[in-house]
């Protein structure tokens, strides 16, 4: 708990309220953040060096604030990841996709407005709500956390929302999003009403798509719909697949006016130089910074499996279909922060998230994943002897 002293002026809505964040602990196995287990290699790190000191001499002025160069970076990688290429101006990057949410928060949120998501989701979410005062509501899924897309059409309808932010595949659950089910509620947004918004106002399709480099190969991702739909927006980051995580690059892509829309509440010169040099010269070495997806992938697939042959209390582990880079386990756990404290004994860190009885672990490398194995052994006996 953080000691707020009581005579500062504090929003009431704040009061009682703790920073969001996972535990950052010192242990030796880390996979609580859905973060890329390999570091940058040496070419990266000499690429992102020469480029920092590039521009060093220039520090004294504000960067560009309209991004450019990296904004056709973004254009580049997306022609490559995705197959689509968009324009500059289709394009926009931010501290992380953290702040690219918060920015569509604010530009499409606020007091009166209403975001609707589906439970469960990313827990940041009803933060960037509370933040922007814009009301927050959720549509449930199905027993196998897929989508209940009649549900959310009805709740769509029946709520008005200005934002339906979907999250592909979702954050705790790792569940992938079909693309048909992306397309059957842009098409049902394309003539909803927004409360409280004019005639003939209708809500924007915000599709997260932090983890999507996991996703199958031969499968599409949402921003191939871009051109189609001028309602959608989709949210990317450098954090996770692209191993960028410490030097907070996510990126919007999305049609014009949305863009320009989110131009108009980013704060000027959001994104520093340095940002924008070290992102430029990832991008420089886009196969190197991808290269370990694809062993992630095998990693997940080999880790479910692994899981499913394990038991808790005479019952096999549930896991939760995944199209990321982590896994929801357990579905049984009655006492899952037992679960989570004796694995960080053994200097294993996951996270408790999620549904009740369950817990979610992300791919590390081979080694720390066969630590995960053997501590989780251990625990399972030693949690339910207990
Ligand atoms: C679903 C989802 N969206 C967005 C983010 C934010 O990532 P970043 O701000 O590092 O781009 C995360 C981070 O864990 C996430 O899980």
């Amino acid at each position: 708990m953080s000691a707020i002293p009581q005579n500062l002026p504090l929003r009431n809505d704040l009061i009682g309220e703790e920073p969001y964040g996972a535990p950052q602990l010192d242990v030796p196995v880390c996979l609580n953040v859905n973060e890329n287990p390999y570091q940058p290699d040496p070419a990266v790190c000499e690429a992102i060096a020469r480029r920092v000191r590039d521009i060093a001499p220039t520090l004294n002025r504000y960067p560009d604030r309209e991004h450019i160069e990296l904004r056709q970076a973004f254009s580049d990688y997306l022609a490559r990841e995705s197959n689509t290429r968009l324009d500059v101006d289709e394009l926009w990057g931010a501290n992380g996709s953290n702040e690219i949410m918060l920015q569509l928060f604010q530009a499409f949120g606020g007091p009166g407005r209403t975001a609707l998501g589906a439970d469960p989701t990313y827990s940041m979410y009803p933060e960037y709500a509370r933040d922007t005062f814009t009301g927050w509501q959720l549509a449930h899924r199905k027993a196998d956390f897929t989508l209940d897309i009649e549900a959310l059409i009805e709740q769509i309808h029946a709520v008005g929302p200005s934002m339906v932010l979907l999250t592909s595949p979702n954050n705790p659950t790792g569940t992938p999003l079909p693309m048909d089910e992306i397309e059957r509620v842009l098409e049902v947004c394309e003539t909803a009403e927004v409360a409280g918004a004019n005639a003939g106002v209708h809500p924007i399709v915000v599709i997260d798509e932090a983890y999507v480099e996991f996703r199958k190969s031969g499968t599409e991702s949402a921003v191939s719909l871009i051109k189609a739909h001028p309602n959608l927006a989709v949210s990317r980051t450098m954090s996770k697949a692209f191993a960028f995580a410490g030097a907070r690059v996510g990126y919007l892509a999305a049609s014009k006016g949305i863009i320009d829309c989110v131009r108009i509440v980013r704060m000027p010169y959001h994104l520093s130089a340095v940002t924008q040099a070290a992102a430029l010269a990832a991008f420089e070495h886009t196969d190197e910074q991808l290269s370990r997806v694809e062993h992630l992938r095998e990693t997940r697939e080999a880790t479910a499996a692994w899981l499913e042959t394990q038991t808790y209390k005479g019952e096999p582990l549930d896991v939760a279909e995944s199209g990321s880079n982590f896994l929801l386990f357990g579905g049984h756990f009655d006492k899952r922060d037992e679960i989570f404290d004796e694995l960080l004994k053994r200097g294993v860190l996951i996270r408790v998230v999620g549904p009740a009885g369950w817990l979610r672990v992300c791919m590390g490398t081979d080694e720390e994943m066969a630590r995960f194995r053997e501590a989780l052994t251990q625990v399972l006996r030693i949690v339910e002897a207990a």
